[in-house]
């Protein structure tokens, strides 16, 4: 038996994790679910985005499913998923990129982002009221272990090749101390072979040659872009799961947000949190249940009378929630 703390989230949250934990639990394998929460309405009653108890169950129980959390707007609030990222020391954001549309040229990359420094340190001073200084964090640790995660991904599930992004050529110091440290951990890995290519021209690459494109490492905003950019090639937000990885603990969950211009209208696609929920029965050793999940969510794209209105279907949250457990063999 696993134990999973579950973070429902805010905004279309509630209705994507729950029906994650219906597919989740139709797979058979056996989960013991602690509820924890999280965002608008624990702000509303407490005047903190994530109750006490819950990173109490998160530093318990090691293992999460989240839901995706608003961030209030011009309140001083950090995100939470920045804060929980920095917390946990969660190093890996790991989002795979897959074509589900046989029909779709096949596209299959992995994005490694690095996770808790860079733009994201949330180091920024105000000089005068007319200038700002955001300060990039780059260090030899938090890169190499980047880049040690992506090879030993590659290694473990015979990838060929291993990219990283920069744009040393502007950021001479900075990202060239992060290419230095690719480098030294690629001289372990003589079996994989490398490439190095600069954020902007990757940006091109992916859109015209998206199947060129195998294991991908990078800091922490040029993967949050690339990744936004895969999934606009794959078909939308709405399929695209995410996982952080730290050394004690793991939390899962998909790459959109709360997305508040349909919340509570029963529309919200599914996929994306329950590709989230393959990644982490992946890591909780429980492979075959994630393989049946992935192969359902493939027959049922072919199906546009069950899919949500975000993948062109006619369907809503219940119809491809049902398709999705009635796919699983
Ligand atoms: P968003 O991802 O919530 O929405 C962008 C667009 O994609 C919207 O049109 C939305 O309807 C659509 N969309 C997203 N997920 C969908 C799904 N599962 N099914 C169908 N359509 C879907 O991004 P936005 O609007 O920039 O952010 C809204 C809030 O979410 C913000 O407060 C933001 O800070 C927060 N956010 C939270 C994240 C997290 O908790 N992991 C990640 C990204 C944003």
């Amino acid at each position: 038996m696993h134990t999973v703390v579950q973070i429902p989230g805010d905004g279309i949250g509630p209705e994507v994790s729950k029906a994650t934990r219906q597919i989740v639990e139709a797979t058979g394998v056996n989960i013991r679910w602690v509820m924890a929460d999280a965002g608008a309405q624990v702000l509303k009653e407490t005047g903190e985005l994530v109750a006490e108890s819950t990173y109490q169950a998160i530093a318990t129980h090691g293992v999460v499913l989240k839901g995706p959390i608003t961030t209030p707007i011009g309140t001083g609030f950090r995100s939470v998923n920045v804060s929980l990222r920095q917390k946990y020391d969660l190093f890996a954001n790991i989002r795979p990129i897959r074509s589900l549309d046989a029909r779709a040229p096949a596209i299959d990359f992995i994005i490694f982002r690095e996770n808790t420094e860079d733009l994201y340190a949330g180091r920024e001073i105000k000089i005068s009221d007319d200038e700002v200084h955001a300060i990039k964090v780059i260090t030899r640790g938090a890169s190499t272990r980047i880049a040690k995660a992506g090879f030993d991904y590659a290694r473990a599930n015979g990838r060929k090749t291993v990219t990283a992004v920069h744009k040393a050529n502007i950021m001479k110091l900075a990202d060239g101390l992060f290419l230095e440290a690719f480098r030294a951990v690629a001289a372990s890995y003589p079996e994989i072979a490398t490439n190095e290519v600069i954020v902007d021209n990757m940006c091109m690459q992916l859109v015209m040659r998206p199947d060129a494109y195998d294991v991908i490492v990078t800091e922490n905003l040029y993967g949050d872009i690339l990744s936004d950019l895969g999934a606009g090639l794959i078909g939308g937000l709405g399929l695209v799961p995410s996982a952080n990885i730290g050394t004690t603990c793991a939390i899962f969950e998909a790459v959109h947000g709360s997305a508040p211009d349909i919340a509570g209208k029963g529309m919200a696609n599914p996929i994306a949190l329950t590709l989230s929920a393959a990644l982490m029965l992946d890591h909780l050793g429980e492979q075959d249940a994630a393989k049946a999940i992935r192969e359902s969510v493939e027959a049922v794209m072919r199906d546009k009378s069950v899919l949500t209105p975000d993948l062109g279907g006619k369907g809503n949250t219940d119809s491809l929630t049902r398709a999705l457990i009635a796919g699983l063999h």
